[in-house]
Formats: structure tokens, sequence, C-alpha cells
């Protein structure tokens, strides 16, 4: 998500941030995210500018609660459960699946019970704590999406959910570690008009109520949206010269 779009966006409970917070990041997480706010912003920023800290808040705030508050990020995903009827479209038997930005497992959980072999990347320790309590029998890497540590064509389903949009750095590193032939599908990613116009498939299915979840859920993160969409292509590798 661009800055921008990330301060407008944010979530009421951006304001229980501080920035001695973004100081707790991992180093290359803050710096990541630090490298994300504008030049004109980062001098004021430095003064103290109370609209720029802010405005900073805002656009950090998903990486704060992935990093610093997976629990609360889990509580959101639980009262969110994934449209049921988008996985009729995954493929059946694909050899080697490998699922990027996992969290704490909301697509996993299904992916598992439907494949044998899963590799679920997560960039946050945090989460891949919980995934890995949670799924023993799953192989949890961090792993940030722009750069995989996986060999080209690995994997023949490569799924996401609440991930990418059209970010061009992040799906070209999909389509080089998906297989020729192979799947990706993204559900609910950003932008989904972006995915139609560019050649994929978009399955958009009614949404289901909200489970029943904490008061504070809302409060906190907004209005609730489960998954309840999904944009799919087959993966087609350029052929060597
Ligand atoms: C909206 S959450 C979705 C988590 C999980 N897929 C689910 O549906 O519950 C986004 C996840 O992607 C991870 N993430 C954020 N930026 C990432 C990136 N550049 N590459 C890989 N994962 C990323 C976050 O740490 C977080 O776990």
């Amino acid at each position: 998500m661009d800055y921008e779009r990330a301060v407008e966006t944010a979530p009421p409970g951006w304001r229980h941030f501080t920035m001695s917070d973004l100081d707790r990041l991992p180093a290359a997480v803050r710096d990541h995210e630090l490298a994300r706010i504008p030049d004109a912003e980062r001098e004021l920023l430095a003064a103290g500018d109370r609209d720029v800290i802010e405005r900073v808040l805002r656009a950090c705030f998903w990486t704060l609660i992935y990093h610093l508050e997976p629990e609360r990020w889990d509580a959101l995903a639980t009262a969110e459960p994934i449209h049921p009827g988008l996985f009729a479209v995954l493929p059946t038997a694909p050899a080697r699946v490998l699922e990027i930005g996992a969290g704490s497992g909301r697509l996993s959980a299904h992916l598992a019970v439907r494949y044998a072999s899963l590799i679920a990347t997560e960039p946050s320790a945090g989460l891949r704590r919980l995934l890995r309590r949670r799924f023993t029998d799953i192989h949890v890497v961090a792993a940030w999406a722009e750069a995989l540590p996986f060999q080209n064509a690995w994997s023949q389903l490569t799924a996401a959910c609440g991930l990418l949009g059209p970010d061009t750095t992040a799906l070209h590193e999909l389509e080089r570690v998906t297989a020729d032939g192979g799947e990706i599908v993204l559900i609910s990613p950003e932008q989904p008009e972006w995915f139609t116009a560019n050649g994929w498939q978009r399955l958009s299915l009614d949404p289901l109520p909200v489970p029943p979840h904490d008061d504070w859920i809302d409060a906190f993160f907004g209005p609730l949206d489960p998954p309840h969409e999904l944009v799919a292509r087959r993966n087609a590798r350029p052929t060597a010269d």
C-alpha cells in the first residue's frame, strides 16, 4: 500500500501507538518503513511536527500491529474468516504449495488440510511464532514477498491473503517462484480491478455475516470486512532464448 493511502485508511487504533513504538521495530523493518516517508515530511518529522507524527503513525499502523502486537492481528483475522466459497477454485493436487505473508494462519489452516506440502512465509517474528505453535506440520520461513528464498519455478500453487496489490516487484517474484502452468491466487488483493485489467480472473462472492466477536475489535480496527474475493492466474513463465 502506498504511503498516502496508508495514511488515509489507517484504522482508529493508530492512536494506540507513539513514535517510541517505531524504535521497537526490528531495525530492518523500521528502516523499510521509514524509507516510505516522503522526503518533504522527513525533516518535519525530525523537528517533531505533530501533524507529520500523526501521518507517520497512521502510515505505519499495520506494520506496528504485525510486528509488535501480533495477538491483535490474530484476533482480527479470527473475526474475519475467509469466505469458504473461495476455496472451490483452488487447484486439487499441486505438489508444492507456497503461501506468502501467512500472518497467524487464517489461510494456512485451509491450505494445510488440502495440501500435504506447504511452506508458509511471514516476515513478522511474532506471527511466525504463532504459526509454528498452531501448525506443527507447516514449514514456516522468514521472508519478504519482494525477495523470496526459493528457486525459480519451485511452487505449483502460490497463494496470499490480504497482502498484495499491483506491486510489480512482488508480483514478479511470485511469478518467478511459480512453475510454468502453476497457479497464483491472491485473496482480498488491493485494487482487484488492476488485476482484471491485466488478465487475471476475479471471483467476487457476496460477503457473509461477521461472526460474533469482542467489541474492542471494531473500535480498534474499524468496520470488519471478511475476505470474499480473489484474483487468480495460471503462470506463464517466459521461455528462455
Ligand atoms: C493483512 S495480513 C494477512 C495475513 C494472512 N495472510 C491472513 O490472511 O490472515 C498481511 C501479512 O503480510 C505480511 N507482510 C507485510 N508486508 C509483507 C511483504 N512485503 N512480504 C511478505 N509479507 C508481508 C504481514 O506481516 C502480515 O502477516
